[in-house]
């Protein structure tokens, strides 16, 4: 696969788009420095001039409060200054603007990924779970391992806290797959997690699941110990609380 050093990462992505190329992969979604672009089985490599390939995110580390683009038009912002030596990934997302999200069907490679809703309301979909549905202020999505999933709507101003290990991680759009799929499969396993989502409208039919706390506890002390769980939580309470 050919390596392209590119200046700006969405212009150049543009611009492959525009002579027939389709995006592939980003990496990584808070920050994206690399990106992979297809057409017809050949495959293109773009990466930011000043982050060569292979270089760690140590350089990247932002200041602590600094709001950034991500991907799909999504802002972000580090709760855990040092990413636990890039273990674990705390992002405050904020997307400004509402309606319609420019986001597409994707996955990430990821060991787990919690998402939960500070403010407002985002329309979300995932594959076998279903139809859309807002996930609201308080509700708390586990998303498994290369789910398929797409963010549809948002409310303006609406705020997420995400959640993930590794803190450095491809996203890959899917190109074959669409959202809703036909069949509904809540028990299936994605990489030995399955999906939960918890939400505070208990009555509601589409969020039944009563065991997901300790499914979440369970994911986390699977991937990072008990005291660097609470080192990640003091970390994001410090940061929250400096909003
Ligand atoms: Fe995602």
């Amino acid at each position: 696969m050919d390596t392209i050093p590119v200046e700006d990462l969405d212009t150049a992505i543009e611009q492959y788009k525009a002579l027939g190329y389709r995006l592939d992969m980003i990496f990584p979604a808070d920050n994206p420095r690399e990106a992979v672009v297809s057409r017809g089985g050949e495959s293109v490599q773009l990466v930011l001039e000043n982050h060569p390939v292979g270089e760690t995110s140590a350089p990247l580390l932002r200041k602590e409060g600094s709001w950034i683009k991500g991907r799909a038009g999504m802002e972000y912002r580090d709760l855990i200054p040092d990413r636990m030596g890039g273990k674990v990934i705390a992002s405050h997302i904020r997307l400004t603007t509402g309606g319609e999200v420019p986001d597409y069907v994707h996955y990430h490679k990821i060991d787990f990924q919690m998402i939960y809703c500070l403010k407002g309301r985002i329309k979300v979909v995932y594959e076998d779970q279903g139809g859309s549905f807002w996930l609201e202020t308080g509700d708390c999505v586990l998303q498994p391992p290369e789910i398929r999933h797409r963010v549809l709507e948002c409310e303006a101003n609406s705020e997420v806290i995400e959640i993930t290990m590794p803190a450095e991680h491809e996203t890959w759009v899917e190109h074959d797959i669409t959202l809703p799929t036909d069949e509904l499969k809540p028990d299936r396993d994605f990489g030995g997690q399955r999906f939960f989502v918890t939400s505070l409208r208990t009555a509601d039919p589409a969020f039944p699941n009563e065991t997901t706390c300790e499914e979440f506890a369970e994911r986390m002390k699977s991937v990072i110990t008990p005291d660097e769980i609470l080192d990640a939580v003091i970390d994001v309470s410090r940061s929250l609380c400096r909003m």
